[in-house]
């Protein structure tokens, strides 16, 4: 099995540069907020305009209403008006009218940011978690639960809302600038052609620095990362953690990540934090220029006061709109970053699938045979070696050996947790790659030993075995897994919330909550991997009655380490480091002498047991 293929990378830089590749990727998630977005664009546009609108009216406010000619004025319904008495009167309305105008605008504005960018991330959220939930349990194995849970936590907002963030700033800041670059223009082009060239100037090294901050995006990512694992372990470990002190342990850890999480926000602001100021320092010098250059241009008459006024007053205003261009280079460069990653994710395909023309696999009636199957979880190191078992039909089998000797691995081919490396597993004759894997595991009860239960009722657990189980369904399922006395003692019964992992159970009741989902069910198929592994003596007795019920008229496959619970077996397989070594009743394997299964129950029942 290659790795590679559904193995995250913790820093994926390969496509983070690829824009096209990546704009592609995201443009069918674009497309549903499409028409919001460009109506954000076009209410951008006037809403950038405006601060233009302010530099621009100096000029007549300064030259007309301050310094202004009493002698104009203009006839309005018989009325003589002078001009500048008019334009005091007009001010403050304009001014109330143009902050109204531009208060709509950005609270229009800002709610189609937030409404495009949540929808955005919210499908990309969706199909994420769709790919999740398809993915096999190979890429479980090999991916920390912390890695992939950045890639929900942040990235997927960062790649939609701020790129709408960032494209809405961008037509903003755009606008601005082509408005006051117009009003400069409209001054005095001598004077903007320095204003623009220093501008000019002060934004070049901001091009400067994207593959740092996509290195250190990265590193920080997988930082978080890191440390929502340790939050899952200290968890799911906390008992262990409390058994064996190890809280200093989990501190360090965590103190550690803190530490990197903060030298690498640090290690940004270093490299990103110097740019303001020397945007800064750049446009002060192009100021101190205009300045100088300006009075003289006052003093020679080629310019007004008030046109000076208005040409400094935009200069001023140009900074912002610069500086969050500047800015916008960055964020879009941190977004395709996090584009990369999410779509890293979604590239990565499931190894076990369907084959285009599956098979439903809707009776079990014929046998079920493994015939030279190799298998290894990890390259060259094989766990099953040539193993080879024919099962008939209704058969129970039960799997013996040594610990780590390739049991439960046998029982994690059936329902395709993992494929096979060579050989092959057929069901009915047919292998078992070639079924709908739908219909292959809507075809096996499986009991595993650590039983998960998901938070929710005991009764919502028991329903997962089949959905629409009816009410003497369940109720059977529970008299024969032997939960009803206990849950007769619980005020709630069978609707007692069980807490995340089924925390409030012992591993007993866990393990009939199990046995009741894997009996509502009713598979023709069922796997007992140590599924009585933590019941006492006692409860075993009573719940190998449930077990029975459960085996009764099915293909079974049980492992059990006390060997008590499988000498109803009809054939007993007995493994040793991923080989089958033998094969036959209890009986036919008890009475071979220097036998595996021999020794196995030997030591386990005392030599002087009669067969
Ligand atoms: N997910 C996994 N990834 C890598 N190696 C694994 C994985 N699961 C099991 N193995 C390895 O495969 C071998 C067989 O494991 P398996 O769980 O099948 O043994 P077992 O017979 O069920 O043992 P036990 O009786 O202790 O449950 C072991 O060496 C184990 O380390
Ligand atoms: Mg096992």
């Amino acid at each position: 099995m290659e790795d590679s293929l559904l193995k995250l990378k913790n820093t994926n830089t390969k496509d983070a540069f690829r824009y096209s590749y990546l704009l592609n990727k995201m443009y069918p998630y674009i497309k549903t907020v499409l028409g919001r977005s460009i109506l954000l664009i076009l209410l951008a546009i006037p809403l950038g305009l405006l601060d233009g609108v302010v530099a621009f009216s100096l000029r007549p406010y300064m030259d007309f209403v301050v310094n202004g000619n009493e002698a104009q004025t203009f006839e309005l319904m018989g009325h003589t008006i002078r001009l500048q008495a008019f334009f005091i009167k007009l001010i403050p309305f304009a001014i109330i009218f143009f902050a109204l105008v531009q208060g709509l605008l950005k609270y229009i504005c800002n709610y189609l940011t937030e409404w495009t960018g949540n929808k955005m991330s919210n499908h990309l959220k969706i199909d994420l978690f769709r790919k999740l939930t398809s993915m096999d349990t190979k890429f479980y194995d090999i991916n920390s639960s912390g890695l992939v849970l950045s890639r929900f936590l942040t990235d997927p907002d960062q790649a939609s809302k701020k790129l709408i963030e960032t494209l809405k700033s961008f037509i903003l800041a755009a606008f601005e600038l082509v408005a006051l670059v117009f009003v400069l223009l409209y001054n005095s082009w001598k004077l903007a052609i320095i204003g623009v060239g220093v501008m000019a100037i002060a934004i070049t090294p901001v091009t400067l620095i994207r593959k740092k901050i996509k290195a250190v995006s990265n590193a920080t990512m997988v930082v978080g990362g890191d440390m929502t694992t340790n939050f899952n372990e200290t968890f799911a470990g906390n008992k262990i953690i409390t058994a064996y002190n190890l809280q200093g342990n989990q501190n360090r850890k965590f103190d550690g990540q803190i530490h990197k999480q903060f030298d690498l926000a640090m290690a940004l602001t270093k490299r990103v934090g110097w740019m303001s100021p020397i945007m800064y320092f750049i446009c002060s010098i192009g100021i101190a220029i205009v300045m100088n250059y300006g009075n003289s241009l006052i003093l020679s008459g080629e310019m007004t006061a008030g046109s000076f006024a208005s040409f400094v007053t935009s200069l001023l205003l140009l900074y912002k709109p610069t500086k969050s261009l500047g800015l916008t280079l960055t964020n879009l460069q941190s977004t395709f970053v996090s584009m990369a990653r999410v779509f890293e994710l979604f590239d990565l395909m499931p190894e076990i699938k369907n084959k285009p023309d599956a098979k439903i696999l809707s009776n079990v009636d014929g046998g079920i045979e493994f015939s030279h199957v190799y298998f290894e979880y990890e390259k060259d190191v094989p766990v099953l070696k040539d193993f080879n078992l024919s099962v008939r039909p209704k058969e129970t089998i039960a799997l013996v050996g040594n610990s780590g000797g390739g049991k439960s691995t046998v029982v994690n081919l059936i329902p395709r947790f993992y494929d096979v490396k060579s050989g092959s597993i057929t069901i009915n004759g047919i292998d078992i790659r070639d079924y709908d894997l739908i219909s292959l595991r809507n075809a096996i009860s499986f009991v595993f030993q650590d039983n998960y239960l998901f938070s929710g009722s005991i009764k919502e657990n028991i329903l997962m075995g089949k959905p629409d189980a009816t009410e003497d369904e369940i109720f059977n399922a529970i008299k024969l897994a032997h939960l009803d006395e206990f849950l007769g003692t619980l005020p709630d019964g069978i609707d007692t919330i069980v807490g995340e992992r089924g925390a409030s159970l012992s591993g007993g009741q866990r393990q009939r909550v199990a046995i009741a989902r894997a009996l509502v069910k009713n598979a023709p198929i069922v796997i007992l991997d140590e599924a009585t592994s933590a019941l006492d003596n006692e409860s075993e007795a009573i719940v190998q009655q449930a077990i029975d019920n459960l085996m009764e008229n099915r293909t079974v496959f049980v492992i059990a380490h006390r060997l008590s619970t499988i000498h109803n077996a009809d054939r007993i397989a007995v493994l040793n480091e991923g080989e089958l070594v033998e094969l036959g009743t209890h009986s036919e394997l008890i009475s071979k002498a220097g036998g595996r299964y021999k020794h196995l129950y030997e030591m386990q029942f005392g030599s002087s047991v009669e067969v």
